[in-house]
């Protein structure tokens, strides 16, 4: 089946519509473009578990806090409209900014989930988490799908989602999809695009520390300890750490010893790329 493009909230909800009138389950893949292996596994869950599958493509303005990163994001609209057809996804909605935010960005009601945006990217990019809940909760307003499918590589971004939808009861449920990585170990993302060949070559240090991280905790190692050790390693070997972090997977708050499942997050600068990853663990402690 083809690929339809639409770039109105009307043409999206008439095909909603007539979808949900036939019975169809809608499964939705909200992304910002330049698509990759890691989208299509979201699109690939969402037609395993849905009857249609609708995609969105929306650089969203509101959630940079660097206007050049803004600018110099990758849009790649025919190249993505490919893998999507490829890839079984029936609807992609592609609107403009003008349709996004109708009344203007700068009069725009901003939804802010608290707490969990707090710290880690929200401390690195203030304002970040607040752009994103409030375009996926226009988004999440638009499309209506009965599920909505999103990467477990943004783990902070997921659980902001998550919450937002229990805080504000949005009627769609939330599915975290595993992070695709390549060979070696990166993690798939659309910034892999601004390293260069040897950035590239060293670029799963970052995984590799996250592992060395998960094993060393598990092994009852120190937490400050083990995270000064690896951030500095990262720093030694051309990374510029911005956060090293462990926490509780529930609720990202600082993991403590009696937390059982934990999740190690990362950001760091390589080159020109802040590249970010983590890697969920249970804290399985002996009883002795
Ligand atoms: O993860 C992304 O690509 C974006 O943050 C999202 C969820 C599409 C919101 O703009």
């Amino acid at each position: 089946m083809s690929l339809l493009t639409v770039s109105t909230v009307a043409e999206l909800r008439e095909y909603v519509h007539n979808a949900k009138f036939k019975g169809l389950s809608v499964g939705f893949v909200p992304t910002m473009g330049n698509l990759h292996a890691g989208h299509m596994r979201l699109i690939k869950q969402a037609g395993k578990q849905c009857d249609v599958v609708i995609a969105s493509i929306f650089v969203n303005p509101l959630q940079f806090n660097d206007q050049s990163d803004l600018t110099n994001y990758p849009r790649t609209l025919e190249q993505d409209q490919t893998l999507l057809e490829d890839n079984g996804c029936n609807l992609l909605f592609a609107p403009t900014v003008e349709e996004m935010y109708p009344n203007g960005q700068e009069s725009q009601s901003i939804v802010s989930v608290p707490d969990v945006s707090m710290g880690l990217c929200g401390g690195s990019r203030p304002g970040h988490f607040d752009g994103v809940a409030t375009v996926v909760t226009k988004l999440f307003n638009m499309v209506q799908a009965d599920k909505a499918f999103l990467g477990e590589k943004d783990f902070q971004q997921l659980a902001v989602i998550r919450k937002m939808v229990a805080d504000l009861s949005i009627p769609v449920s939330v599915v975290g999809v595993a992070t695709e990585r390549n060979t070696e170990g990166l993690a798939l993302s659309s910034r892999n695009n601004y390293l260069s060949a040897n950035e590239l070559a060293l670029a799963p240090a970052i995984f590799k520390a996250l592992q060395d991280v998960a094993t060393a905790i598990q092994q009852g190692n120190d937490f400050a300890t083990t995270l000064d050790e690896t951030q500095q390693r990262l720093n030694q070997q051309g990374f510029k750490v911005d956060y090293l972090a462990l926490c509780r997977s529930s609720d990202l708050k600082p993991a403590t010893a009696d937390d059982d499942k934990l999740v190690v997050l990362v950001a760091a600068f390589l080159g020109s790329a802040r590249l970010i990853d983590n890697l969920p663990f249970p804290l399985n402690r002996t009883t002795d």
